[in-house]
């Protein structure tokens, strides 16, 4: 059972605080677990609680601390770790909002994970085991950033994330020595060509282009002089993020200086697709436009992977009702826009009863925190977006996802394209 639980502020990749919690149980084992904070938002995810005013730009957390401090940690003691749906359920009564406001997302949800890994050390076994027994095997197919964009890259380029996916490779390993090929590949030609501003909030190229499409080009350039077939190796996958730029039915494309409807965003999607070897695209829409969601799935849901992130916002609920409409065939599953781990699993569960596929993702702001790997391979998930190929929260989630395949030895499955979500 729960012996204490202490908060305290940490700090994330982009220098904000942030949320630790630490358990610990009565019989010495314990757990830890830090929550990160994304800047590309939706309106329907779980809210952080920060401090406002002055200090670090209004990012502290004292508040979010305090609560796990005060409330947090009299209410869960003494109940037992390894029950994550009655602790999770006491989080949310105790906080008593709908959107975990009053205690903060960050708080609850830095507390949920912890309890997971107390439960794990108590049992004797690593998180991942411990969530999905002798029977989780599923190495995901990792999705990963090559450049970045739109609110992660100080809007240079409307889109946020231009990916790639290895579906071809036959190991964790592989997708990521092949990755890494292509990453450094980007790198040289955007140099040599005078477009390269640095790193992004990811670990992508900051890239200095004037049209979306320059990035499309050198994503394939790069696959090419990586020494990979695009499309067959090395395919891509783009999160738009368009509610970063759309809301009621109009899109400002900032970069190329020009507005599109609904329909023009889907003619210049599918113009894409025909023109490059893309195999996802997340956020096509804003989340507001649930008709468009519907109407770019009717047109490219059976070729291509179509994924909702702030649409879904993790959502069980809400992944039910895109699948009534017909938007999207893949849910992001992100913990924090939920704020506990028994809903974020509900939300993968109701993806699996309507046939959607799944990617446990990470946020723009990460630390060395791990959960989300155990989660994607704890779950059986398939699929693991945790940024780029440099930054080193973001290369410790890559690194215990090699570690967990060694040690899975050939036991391991490799998810590969197969995993890429279709309607059908
Ligand atoms: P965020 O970006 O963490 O800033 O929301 C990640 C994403 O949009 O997938
Ligand atoms: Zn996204």
């Amino acid at each position: 059972s729960i012996a204490s639980i202490r908060g305290r502020r940490v700090w994330d990749s982009r220098g904000r605080p942030t949320v630790e919690a630490e358990i610990r149980l009565a019989g010495g084992a314990w757990g830890r677990a830090i929550a990160p904070a994304g800047a590309s938002t939706g309106s329907g995810e779980a809210l952080d609680r920060r401090d406002g005013g002055t200090a670090f730009g209004g990012y502290d957390v004292k508040g979010a601390v305090a609560a796990v401090n005060e409330e947090i940690a009299p209410r869960l003691a003494g109940m037992d770790a390894a029950d994550q749906a009655a602790l999770d359920a006491a989080l949310i009564a105790l906080d008593g909002t709908p959107d975990k406001s009053r205690l903060g997302a960050n708080a609850t949800l830095a507390v949920s994970m912890a309890a997971a890994h107390a439960a794990a050390a108590a049992a004797g076994l690593p998180l991942w085991r411990h969530l999905g027994g002798e029977g989780a095997t599923l190495l995901p197919l990792p999705q990963i950033q090559i450049l970045g964009g739109g609110a992660h890259a100080g809007r240079r380029v409307d889109i946020q994330d231009f990916l790639v996916v290895c579906p071809a490779a036959t190991s964790f390993a592989e997708a990521l020595d092949w990755t890494a090929e292509v990453y450094r590949a980007a790198g040289a030609i955007m140099k040599a060509r005078g477009l390269l501003q640095g790193v992004a909030d990811e670990g992508g190229w900051w890239p200095a282009f004037d049209a979306n499409e320059q990035a499309l080009e050198t994503l394939v350039s790069a696959i090419g002089r990586a020494g990979f077939k695009p499309g067959e190796q090395v395919a891509i996958a783009l999160d738009i993020a368009a509610t970063d730029f759309g809301r009621g039915g109009r899109y400002r494309l900032g970069l190329e200086g020009r507005e599109l409807g609904t329909e023009g965003m889907i003619r210049m999607l599918l113009g894409w697709l025909d023109a490059y070897p893309i195999v996802s695209i997340e956020d096509p829409l804003a989340e507001d436009d649930a008709e468009g969601f519907a109407a770019f799935t009717r047109e490219a849901g059976a070729r291509i992977q179509v994924v909702g992130d702030d649409f879904l916002v993790t959502d069980a609920a809400r992944v039910r009702e895109a699948a009534r409409q017909g938007a999207a065939n893949t849910v992001l599953i992100k913990p924090n826009q939920r704020g506990t781990l028994t809903e974020t699993l509900a939300a993968w569960q109701a993806a699996r009863e309507v046939g959607y596929a799944g990617i446990v993702s990470a946020r723009s702001g990460e630390t060395e925190d791990v959960t989300i790997v155990h989660l994607a391979i704890g779950w059986g998930v398939g699929q693991l977006k945790v940024g780029s190929f440099a930054r080193s929260e973001r290369m410790a989630k890559w690194n215990e996802a090699l570690r967990i395949e060694e040690t899975l030895g050939n036991h391991a499955r490799f998810a590969g394209g197969a995993v890429l979500g279709r309607s059908r």
